[in-house]
């Protein structure tokens, strides 16, 4: 099946919806798992994963869903593989594609991620199994003295190596920079950061010829950090990250959907929202949140199958929300009137 780089790309930011990213690694959703006590095995991941990805209505708001790789070979209970039952819902299924944040050589305290080797050919696979984009994430820390330019740019660098042998491979890459807000450094300090890390991203995309029609980027918003003693309010995030892409993401990129990063979901929706409402922008912005749609969800499910039925209102109604701040039309009042 021939498909168009670009119009995937803009398929993912269609208006009104964004990108569910479910792609935890083991390691990330034994963590989520711990918080509402069940234990993480292959059937307990299995099963949550078909609750959002079977949740009707869902469509109306998700454009695609991120997957690991366990994920995308599993199936939901009447052997549908996951990637069929997003496709039969018109949701585009996707794949993370990096191996990881490691310690970074001679770096103190900084990360590089791997997973280079092979993608080649694991991105092959991944198309055959139904991908038709991947995400690969780099980190980038800040602290006293850090980050550092070399981590910056081996981490560009990395993400652009990724993103033209993926679309060599046909798939869209989701190119993620994450800065990290943990830590009780100003928003100054914050946008000064992102824009270094958008700056590099985008010196190395170029570079290595990667085209700009053809990929997504998903970044972190320009926040203060957790945990600073004066945090900055919602128009100012939304004014400072604004500020900063519009300084270095080239109007070529058909969107750019925000990770939530250990925001409140209600926050990381406020947040796209006043974006939103200050348009319009150079690109869609939008999202791609993990923690921020699958919160509530997670903890009204608590691994009982008997919750199901909470659990997917509570995915559902997140999803309503974002799709309602991809045009700046959610106010705080809409969560009292939770979707029955
Ligand atoms: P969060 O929205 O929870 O940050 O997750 C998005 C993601 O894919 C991080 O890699």
């Amino acid at each position: 099946m021939a498909h168009n780089l670009e119009e995937t790309a803009r398929a993912l930011v269609a208006p009104g919806k964004g990108i569910l990213a479910a792609d935890e690694s083991d390691g990330t959703i034994k963590k989520r798992f711990d918080s509402i006590g069940v234990e993480s095995t292959e059937e307990t991941r299995r099963a949550y994963r078909e609750l959002l990805f079977t949740t009707e209505g869902a469509a109306d708001y998700i454009s695609g869903v991120i997957l690991f790789d366990e994920t995308i070979r599993q199936s939901a209970a009447d052997g549908t593989p996951f990637p069929k039952v997003l496709e039969s819902q018109g949701i585009i299924p996707g794949i993370k594609v990096d191996r990881g944040a490691k310690d970074l050589a001679n770096a103190p305290g900084e990360q590089i991620t791997e997973g280079l080797d092979g993608l080649r050919g694991r991105l092959q696979e991944y198309r055959e199994l139904g991908a038709r984009f991947t995400k690969w994430r780099g980190v980038i820390t800040i602290g006293p003295e850090i980050p550092s330019e070399y981590c910056i740019w081996t981490n560009a660098h990395a993400l652009a190596r990724y993103a033209a042998l993926s679309q060599e491979a046909e798939l869209v890459p989701i190119v993620e920079p994450e800065v990290l807000m943990d830590g009780d450094h100003s928003i100054d300090t914050s946008f000064d950061v992102t824009s270094r890390t958008l700056h590099a991203v985008f010196t190395e995309l170029r570079d290595q010829r990667v085209h700009f029609e053809q990929m997504l980027l998903k970044p972190n918003m320009v926040l203060s950090g957790y945990g600073a003693s004066e945090r900055a309010g919602i128009q100012e995030v939304a004014d400072a990250t604004v500020r900063s892409f519009r300084r270095h993401v080239p109007a070529a990129v058909p969107g750019i959907v925000f990770l939530s990063g250990g925001q409140t979901d209600e926050d990381a929706t406020a947040h796209l929202n006043a974006m939103n409402a200050m348009g319009p922008h150079p690109w869609e912005l939008s999202f791609s949140y993990g923690r921020a749609l699958q919160a509530p969800a997670l903890k009204a499910w608590a691994g009982e199958a008997a919750n199901v039925p909470a659990g997917q209102a509570a995915y559902l109604h997140r999803a309503r929300m974002n799709g309602l701040a991809r045009s700046g039309s959610y106010s705080p009042d809409m969560e009292t009137k939770v979707a029955a």
